[in-house]
């Protein structure tokens, strides 16, 4: 087993107030679907956040690779999520005015880099997860579990080594969540995408080898 994240006593508070997080260390091996799960504020979101370098703890480390991240400058971070971190929301976030397949590349616009040098990669995508009659469409034109698909779709395109999943299913119906998070493990097991997901369904933390429960900041059960 190759450790590829890992958490050393991270605690987490806002402007000095009560701690959201409390000590929390652990270890994410390569290849693992991992499930978040707790009650609404217990921090899971934040959890998730730190995890992936999108925000810092008040104390303690995170590894990624071995990489310190809690010290990195912000251009080495940025390109860390660039490469290695994907990540997808509850709510999509897909740019309403620009199509599917737009969408998909927009990481790599962003980046400075071209669509033409990603043009396999996003024919690949869009194939695997069965969004390509869909390409040319903007996203209200599809279900909430097809512009999850894309949502998917974007977080995968630099091929990340992680991919966090903060309530993946949490805006679908139980048919179209069931089907993503099938979805989710056809990625991991074929792809060896490392999976975070936090989600408060049972029935989805299930589809995770490790589920860590998290309880007024501290993990309660693993
Ligand atoms: N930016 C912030 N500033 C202040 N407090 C915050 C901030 N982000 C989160 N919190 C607080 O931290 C606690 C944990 O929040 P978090 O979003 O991590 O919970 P969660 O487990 O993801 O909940 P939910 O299931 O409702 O999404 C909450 O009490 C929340 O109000
Ligand atoms: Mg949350």
């Amino acid at each position: 087993m190759t450790k590829i994240i890992s958490a050393e006593n991270i605690s987490k508070n806002f402007n000095n107030g009560p701690w959201v997080l409390d000590n929390i260390s652990l270890e994410i091996q390569k290849g693992d679907f991992v499930s978040i799960v707790g009650a609404s504020g217990s921090g899971k979101s934040t959890l998730l956040t730190i995890l992936g370098g999108m925000d810092l703890p008040t104390q303690g480390k995170v590894f990624i690779d071995d990489e310190d991240i809690t010290v990195l400058k912000e251009s080495r971070l940025a390109k860390l999520r660039r490469t290695k971190i994907g990540f997808v929301f509850q709510f999509f976030n897909l740019a309403p005015y620009l199509t599917v397949e737009e969408n998909i590349i927009l990481p790599v616009i962003l980046n400075g880099g071209k669509k033409k040098d990603y043009t396999k990669r996003l024919d690949y995508l869009l194939d695997y997860l069965g969004i390509a009659q869909y390409r040319h469409k903007m996203p209200s034109k599809l279900s909430g579990g097809e512009q999850q698909r894309v949502a998917i779709a974007r977080g995968l395109i630099f091929e990340p080594e992680v991919i966090f999943l903060d309530e993946p299913t949490g805006n679908l119906d139980s048919k179209s969540s069931q089907n993503i998070m099938e979805l989710l493990a056809k990625i991991n097991a074929e792809l060896g995408t490392t999976i975070l997901q936090v989600t408060h369904s049972g029935k989805n933390a299930q589809y995770g080898n490790k589920i860590i429960t998290i309880q007024d900041g501290k993990i309660i059960e693993r």
